[in-house]
């Protein structure tokens, strides 16, 4: 088990540089299934999920190279038609965009059943409402999803999406880029990651558009070939260092950022009072000793507030003046974050999938645990933001999705080291 162990109170000063977009990369890294050659990716975060994404293609035969920290070569072109290995399957959510990669590639797929951060349920039934549109037929047994082409193999065809969903977006997108004829697919997820995964496609010879709006168009073709690729920067670590900046005080300079991506929660920080300026591919959050104001949030999908901020934002919430709400629309239950935070001094109450948040002037540091990745960054905030010793045990989930979160806090003047605890190191799942 990891710890993470800070000595919070001190305002942030500096410059933090945004690592490639986590929920980018694991969608990507499987997609390579469908190209034959080798693609050159730059910007991969070196965080654990990626690490385990890399693990489980290595296992199926793909060839990997770390030619830097960031910046890989891998080339599908002799994977085995294997069954990925189950134990990693089910540690990481991501694992799904293996049943559209294998499906595109080899027209047929069996993949456990997905883990993943436990915010209630979270089905995949848009995923296969997507595959069979595109002319698969799919199996739920024994805990396996079991895809296979039709008689007619993949024909691609028109997906209208019962809820915007992510991760049905992209899969479909994987499973219908080499299908035979076109897909449609209607009331898309639009957000940055969708279009960087149309990028990268499109990049390696696909057809797709619309990508960024909620119909997106993909013409399948014959096959795609190697060629590089640059993911695009982080938009949840990147708001999730403008909310430490917030919440801790200070003056901090958020760096290899894509504004546009960051507008929602720019403009809710401005609205709670910190000043935030914006240059071509920087972020800068300032706030002096004046306290933050209330606000209120709604999660909703892009361009919508990130359901994935939503913990970090209650942290600057829980030390604004006045009583702020922050309404979850995403998901049945993700407010598991908030005993802890309250254990630290604030005093939130959860009503369902609406909290309610009374600032106070001060948090204290005391043992807290991550709950998830995201309930992870926010301790880390609180910590920060909060007098005496705050110790997050379970901080391995934070490193799941944060690239070199402890050296990047360094930079900007933050005391907190890691400690790895002897013993009972579990296998956590996220995203
Ligand atoms: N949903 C369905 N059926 C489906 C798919 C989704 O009902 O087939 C529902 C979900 O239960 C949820 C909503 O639709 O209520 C949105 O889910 P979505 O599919 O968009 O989420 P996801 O693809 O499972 C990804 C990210 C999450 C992020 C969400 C929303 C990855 C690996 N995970 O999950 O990231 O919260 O999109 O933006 O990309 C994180 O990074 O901390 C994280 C949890």
């Amino acid at each position: 088990m990891t710890q993470y162990v800070i000595e919070g109170g001190k305002p942030l000063n500096g410059t933090v540089t945004i690592s490639g977009a986590k929920n980018a990369a694991v969608a990507i890294l499987p997609a390579t299934l469908l190209v034959n050659g080798t693609c050159r990716i730059e910007n991969v975060p070196n965080i654990s999920d990626v690490r385990l994404l890399l693990e489980i293609l290595d296992s199926m035969g793909a060839e990997i190279r770390r030619l830097s920290p960031n910046t890989i070569e891998i080339c599908c072109r002799n994977v085995r038609e294997s069954e990925a290995s189950d134990a990693l399957v089910r540690r990481i959510r991501a694992s799904y965009y293996l049943i559209g990669a294998q499906l595109g590639r080899f027209g047929h797929a069996k993949v456990a059943l997905p883990g993943g951060c436990n915010f209630g349920p979270r089905p995949i039934d848009q995923h296969i409402k997507g595959f069979e549109a595109i002319g698969a037929e799919i199996e739920l047994q024994n805990g396996y999803v079991c895809a296979r082409a039709g008689e007619a193999g993949l024909t691609g065809g028109r997906v209208n999406l019962d809820v915007v969903s992510v991760g049905a977006t992209m899969n479909i997108m994987i499973g219908a880029t080499l299908a035979g004829g076109t897909t449609i697919i209607e009331n898309a997820a639009k957000e940055p990651h969708i279009v960087d995964m149309a990028n990268f496609l499109n990049a390696m010879g696909a057809k797709i558009s619309g990508a960024g709006t909620d119909v997106i168009k993909i013409r399948g073709v014959k096959g795609l070939r190697g060629g590089s690729y640059s993911i695009i920067p982080d938009q949840i670590e990147a708001g999730t260092y403008m909310a430490a900046a917030a919440a801790a005080g200070g003056n901090v300079l958020v760096q290899n950022v894509i504004p546009k991506h960051m507008d929602t929660i720019s403009a809710k920080l401005r609205e709670m009072g910190a000043k935030v300026t914006e240059y071509d591919d920087a972020i800068r959050v300032e706030r002096d000793g004046t306290p933050l104001r209330r606000a209120n949030v709604k999660t909703l999908p892009y361009p919508g507030f990130p359901t994935d901020m939503q913990p970090q934002i209650a942290v600057c919430m829980s030390l604004a003046s006045g009583v702020s709400t922050i309404r979850e629309s995403i998901y049945d239950t993700r407010f598991g974050y908030c005993a802890e935070l309250n254990r630290m001094g604030a005093s939130i109450k959860v009503d369902t999938k609406i909290a309610i948040i009374t600032g106070v002037d001060q948090l204290h540091g005391c043992t807290v645990h991550a709950c998830d990745l995201r309930a992870g960054a926010a301790m880390v905030i609180a910590g920060l933001a909060a007098d005496g010793t705050t110790v997050i045990e379970e901080a391995e989930y934070i490193e799941r999705g944060y690239e070199a979160l402890i050296s990047k806090l360094h930079g900007l003047g933050a005391t907190i080291k890691r400690i790895e605890m002897p013993r009972g190191a579990k296998s956590r799942s996220a995203g």
